[in-house]
């Protein structure tokens, strides 16, 4: 892997396949990126497995071992700053990223639906149930809010009549993975600007 590839500290919460998509990508170096460490709230997902699969270093912090939830964000984002990363990326991570690891790092994140509409755990449910007839992904940067950061990037899918929330699910994720494959590569190797909630990418912002 090249010296030069940005270092990437992946979070995962489940089937990991986000992650995978990123994993595969970064084989190549021309990629511009790297996965040097998965983290995880907790154990026993497949997220975790595909790290081990991909010989990636992986830790595991738990809500649970901490008597408040501001202990664990700081362990977290000690936890994190282990492996330096130029970018962490939320990948099915179902925490809200506090304030320690979002001071010291830039955060990605990825929701299945079109932000601003449906945040929140239940983004395809909750855009199902309201008969949209057109949803997708959004890739963002994070903040303290829920899926309330600026906008990276974003790709429609339409929802089909027969569509349950598994269906659903599963077509928005393929287009999820391409879309956030293309824009931790794209950030890697360009960069990017934010003005206000309007996020560029490129060394110049244009
Ligand atoms: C993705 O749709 C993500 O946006 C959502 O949960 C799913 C995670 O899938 N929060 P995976 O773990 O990457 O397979």
């Amino acid at each position: 892997m090249s010296s030069q590839a940005a270092r990437l500290v992946v979070l995962v919460s489940g089937s990991g396949t986000n992650l995978q998509a990123v994993l595969d990508a970064s084989a190549d170096e021309a990629y511009g990126a790297e996965v040097v460490a998965v983290g995880a709230d907790r154990d026993d997902i497949e997220g975790l497995a595909r790290a081990g699969r991909a010989g990636v270093p992986s830790f595991v912090e738990k809500l649970s071992d901490h008597p408040a939830r501001d202990a664990w964000d700081r362990a977290l984002a000690a936890r994190i700053a282990e492996y330096r990363p130029d970018l962490v990326v939320c990948a099915g991570f179902m925490k809200i990223i506090g304030a320690p690891t979002l001071a010291a790092f830039p955060v990605l994140n990825t929701h299945p639906a079109l932000l601003p509409s449906f945040p929140g755990t239940h983004g395809v449910r909750d855009a199902l149930a309201y008969g949209v007839r057109i949803t997708g992904c959004t890739v963002m940067l994070a903040d303290a809010g829920v899926d309330s950061g600026p906008i990276v990037a974003q790709e429609a899918v339409p929802v089909l009549d027969d569509d349950d929330e598994k269906t659903l699910h599963e077509r928005i994720k393929t287009v999820e993975r391409s879309l956030l494959v293309e824009t931790v590569g794209r950030m890697a190797r360009e960069g990017w600007t934010v003005t206000g909630r309007s996020v560029r990418l490129g060394r110049s912002g244009g």
